[in-house]
């Protein structure tokens, strides 16, 4: 559920001479990271996701800026506000997510669980919806 999605607090390297967050696999990653990206550039008033996964979990840093993340489970939608490189929002399968409010020059760092592949996407809602009412019974 969208509730089930915590915001993790990195750990953090301080000097006099700047930071360092840390996010390193089966230490505070609970899976391998197969996969880095992130999202620049983004123009203002953007809105981008529209989309869950089957299995693809995430976890998201706003390594620079801030941006807004609408986690939706089909039941419940909660609105994450992400604004410090030292939390990492960890996004679970089955999450229908929306993205917004991107600062300007900020970066959205995401670090996941699988390759990408298309067919991992649900990218219409209905059949989110109707994905979501049929798996229910496995929880
Ligand atoms: P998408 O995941 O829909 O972006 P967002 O959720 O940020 O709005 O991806 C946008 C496009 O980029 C889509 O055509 C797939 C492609 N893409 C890749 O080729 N590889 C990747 O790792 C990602 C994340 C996206």
């Amino acid at each position: 559920s969208v509730f089930d999605c915590p915001i993790l607090d990195l750990p953090v390297v301080h000097d006099q001479n700047g930071k360092i967050s840390v996010l390193e696999n089966n230490q505070n990653i609970p899976f391998d990271i197969k996969r880095v990206y992130y999202l620049y550039d983004v123009p203002y008033a953007a809105e981008r996701g529209g989309h869950a996964h089957y299995e693809l979990e995430q976890f998201v840093v706003a390594a620079c800026g801030s941006f807004s993340f609408i986690l939706d489970d089909g039941i419940n939608k909660r609105e994450v506000f992400l604004n410090s490189p030292q939390k990492a929002l960890h996004i679970k399968p089955g999450i229908w997510r929306e993205m917004k409010d991107f600062s300007g020059g900020s970066i959205c760092l995401v670090l996941a669980s699988h390759e990408y592949t298309e067919t991992d996407y649900i990218r219409n809602y209905e059949d989110f919806i109707k994905y979501v009412q049929n798996d229910s019974s496995d929880s």
